[in-house]
């Protein structure tokens, strides 16, 4: 999301003649555009904000802008203890940036605009993208669901969706540009509303565009996955096989405090419709261990859900106390060990899964898009299938953005191996 937006940001400036440069050292203007969903993820940036400081010192001419979530969220806290930044913005504010710039160059005064916003969707602005072969485009912004752990309702504010035209229009100037794969992003993306139209109708109308070699979405919630979102996806070849369904945790209990609005056996029956529907889906989860006062045998339950539904693949995080939300004001907040031991117990079980998924590929004969050089070695090329998983191949002749079909031989780690069957056109 964070990528999505710098490039709405880079799109913008551009308009106005702005242009960006690989050094900080040179540049005149530093942005950090910033995520407040984990402590961790904030961390990270009080360390690159270190260095900012220190280029501040050198050269007391750079303007530094703080953009995005934790702007939003720790406007005081920045103001207060780092005076070297100049512009705080949240993530609404982006369209005033060139005008905001103007008057920091004219005047030496701080900047902080963090008002959000109940409409803005960055609607008519083109993202400024890095050549590639996926293009994020952002269809809705916010979320409404104020899960009790989550930040993103407060720092990025109420759902609102963009028009299917713009949406059409903008997939299409992708399209153009050369991008041959579409991931249509928002917080709660199948939450998707616009005017009478839901997200089923606006993948239609996307799978539709021609050259839309792969299409595919990300992040749902549970509760709004359709069975018309997934007849729309086992209709459309060029919509991929995979779905990513947020578990959170596996003890109603816990998914009640956590206003998860599901329980353990909804969740479980539309993981199996997922697969019926959509056979040998892609299925990949967000795990949250140690959600305050979650108990031993409730952090079991979670083990059980994973153990029946085996993902394919899974994020999994210690939950991270944030503040502003009601999680965080829970008295029975669980120690770091605690939730350190129950992350590796997570992480442990995935791995397990992610091998017995990935081993009942092999022998299949997989189309997997040419992406990258594998990490590995030169010689080998690494590639998604549809269901989004990373195969990696040897190399004959073939050329980035190409489609080869690869018959699977092996599953280690969280790739799969394989050789080239026969090579499919350019796309
Ligand atoms: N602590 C830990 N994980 C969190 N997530 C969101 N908020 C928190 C938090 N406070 C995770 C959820 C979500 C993913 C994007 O980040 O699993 O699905
Ligand atoms: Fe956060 Fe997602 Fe819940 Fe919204 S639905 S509050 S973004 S975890």
């Amino acid at each position: 999301m964070n990528v999505a937006d710098s490039e709405i940001i880079q799109g913008i400036l551009k308009a106005k003649k702005y242009s960006s440069i690989d050094s900080m050292d040179k540049a005149d203007i530093i942005f950090v555009n910033t995520c407040a969903i984990r402590e961790h993820a904030e961390e990270k940036v009080h360390s690159r904000l270190g260095v900012f400081s220190r280029i501040k010192h050198n050269n007391p001419d750079v303007i530094i802008g703080v953009l995005g979530c934790m702007a939003q969220h720790l406007k005081d806290d920045i103001l207060d203890t780092k005076p070297y930044v100049d512009i705080i913005l949240g993530p609404d504010s982006y369209r005033k940036l060139p005008e905001l710039l103007e008057r920091k160059m004219e005047d030496k005064d701080n900047i902080v605009d963090t008002q959000l916003s109940r409409y803005e969707v960055y609607d008519n602005f083109f993202p400024s993208r890095k050549e590639g072969i996926n293009a994020w485009v952002s269809i809705m912004r916010g979320c409404d669901k104020f899960c009790t752990f989550c930040i993103v309702p407060f720092t990025r504010g109420r759902e609102r969706s963009r028009s299917i035209n713009s949406i059409v229009n903008e997939v299409k100037k992708a399209v153009d540009e050369g991008f041959i794969e579409i991931t249509l992003l928002g917080q709660n993306v199948n939450s998707y509303k616009y005017k009478t139209f839901s997200f089923d109708y606006l993948l239609k109308e996307i799978a539709d565009i021609s050259g839309v070699e792969r299409l595919r979405y990300t992040s749902p919630h549970p509760e709004d996955m359709t069975d018309e979102v997934l007849h729309v996806m086992a209709h459309y070849d060029n919509i991929c096989n995979a779905v990513h369904f947020p578990l959170q945790a596996g003890s109603n209990r816990i998914l009640n405090r956590m206003n998860r609005t599901y329980t353990r056996d909804h969740f479980i029956e539309k993981s199996n419709r997922i697969r019926e529907i959509l056979p040998n889906c892609g299925l990949s989860t967000d795990v949250i261990v140690g959600f305050p006062g979650e108990t031993n045998s409730e952090f079991e339950k979670t083990l059980d859900v994973m153990n029946k539904v085996k993902f394919d693949s899974a994020f999994t995080f210690k939950y991270s106390p944030r503040s502003g939300t009601k999680a965080h004001e829970y008295s029975d907040q669980l120690s770091e060990i605690d939730k350190q031991a129950r992350l590796e117990k997570v992480i442990e079980l995935q791995k397990k899964h992610t091998i017995i998924r990935n081993k009942d590929m092999i022998g299949n004969i997989e189309r997997v898009l040419v992406e990258k050089n594998s990490k590995r070695s030169t010689n080998q090329w690494a590639g998604r299938t549809d269901s989004n998983k990373w195969v990696i191949f040897d190399k004959e002749n073939e050329n980035i953005k190409d489609f080869v079909d690869i018959l699977i031989t092996d599953a280690k780690g969280i790739s799969l191996h394989g050789h080239l069957v026969k090579k499919k056109e350019a796309a």
